[in-house]
């Protein structure tokens, strides 16, 4: 059934909404799937033909129960719009956001764009969401099927000074301990979108920065694990740097790896669509080798400290099974469900399932970090 429906919107579906513009077809696929997630019928629709479970994918980590290891990245689901929906699709988790602590309307459109010979999309949302508050406030409070992250960021606004604008960051997080209906924190400190915040003198993807930034966070005693959004374009001093700066505090329990791509000369990508892309940073194909080099640097080093998060340019379950072997105990993807669409998320677990077993792993929890 999986396959039949990857047919088809492979073939039919995809080729017609790759005609609209993707700013308009991403918020048609909020709102519609908004709606479905709330009938308990689609819901059980969905998880019956596409979603799959075995136990070799199951891991508990930081006291969550993960069902499979596959997980929405944040940045597709900015408002929550589908958290109830997208367990019955499938996934493992998944992370709302980025939020900031005030709303933000969005960068000049297009904020979205196709590069279909590249792998790749253009974004340039700069954290369109609605604000920490009112987000979690509309969030479903029941029980959750999957483990639920939020994404929290600095706002797109220009800022006085540094200080500023970490005040702003914490503010969100200070909003998002008022709320109990999700479960782990990413700390968002790589997105290359943010015109206003990169403009300031002190970054905060610099160990002085970090530093700060979890210095003023640790003060909150938040109730959940966080996790760092990883920048992508870092040399290993700069990424060990970092890490050494999130060893000092036991909150961070984990790092993914990685965010956007900003450099245009990388060999994944075609060289016609990339002459005409427009302002915006790049995920898929274009992040997978690097982020994939990072992700095996940092089990090398980290292992035994930092639970590990793998993103980039995922479409199939060879990919995540590649991250899983260089060190990832889960993994994110949006890109490859764009191109793939949203079966594609059954049948890497399915075939993440064939891979451990062919290689007489019981559980997935051994397999993390043997190519290291
Ligand atoms: C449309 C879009 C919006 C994104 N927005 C965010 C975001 O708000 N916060 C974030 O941490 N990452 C964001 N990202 C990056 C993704 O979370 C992910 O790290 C990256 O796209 C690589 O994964 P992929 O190749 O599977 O898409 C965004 C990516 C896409 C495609």
């Amino acid at each position: 059934m999986r396959k039949i429906s990857q047919f088809i919107y492979v073939n039919i579906a995809k080729p017609i909404l790759f005609m609209f513009p993707a700013d308009g077809v991403h918020e048609f696929f909020l709102r519609f799937g908004n709606k479905l997630g709330k009938r308990s019928l689609a819901r059980k629709f969905f998880k019956k033909i596409w979603s799959y479970e075995n136990k070799i994918l199951e891991q508990n980590i930081c006291g969550m129960d993960f069902k499979n290891p596959i997980g929405l990245s944040a940045g597709f689901d900015y408002d929550g719009d589908l958290v109830e929906l997208l367990p019955s699709l499938g996934f493992g988790f998944n992370s709302v956001g980025t939020l900031t602590h005030e709303p933000y309307a969005g960068n000049p459109a297009p904020m979205l764009a196709r590069l279909p010979k590249s792998h790749s999309l253009l974004v340039n949302k700069g954290f369109k969401n609605k604000g920490v508050k009112k987000v979690l406030e509309n969030l479903d409070q029941g029980p959750r099927e999957a483990p639920r992250g939020v994404s929290i960021g600095a706002t797109n606004k220009p800022y006085p000074d540094f200080d500023s604008m970490l005040r702003d960051l914490v503010d969100g997080f200070r909003d998002a301990e008022n709320f109990d209906n999700f479960d782990f924190y990413e700390l968002n400190i790589s997105c290359p979108n943010l015109l206003n915040i990169n403009n300031l003198k002190e970054r905060i993807d610099s160990p002085l920065g970090l530093g700060q930034t979890l210095g003023l966070l640790e003060g909150l005693n938040l109730k959940r694990p966080v996790f760092i959004k990883m920048p992508l374009e870092k040399s290993s001093e700069e990424i060990k740097m970092l890490m050494d700066v999130a060893d000092n505090f036991s909150f961070i329990k984990g790092l993914i790896f990685s965010n956007l791509a900003k450099d245009r000369t990388n060999k994944t990508f075609d060289v016609e669509e990339i002459k005409k892309a427009g302002a915006g940073n790049f995920s898929g194909k274009p992040v997978e080798e690097k982020s994939n080099a990072m992700l095996h640097y940092a089990y090398k080093t980290y292992h035994e400290r930092f639970v590990l998060v793998g993103t980039g340019g995922v479409f199939t379950a060879e990919d995540a099974y590649k991250k899983i072997l260089l060190g990832a105990s889960l993994v994110q993807l949006i890109t490859g469900m764009i191109f793939m669409g949203p079966e594609q998320i059954g049948l890497i677990n399915k075939e993440l399932t064939v891979l451990l077993k062919k290689n007489s792993y019981h559980n997935i929890k051994e397999a993390v970090g043997t190519l290291a």
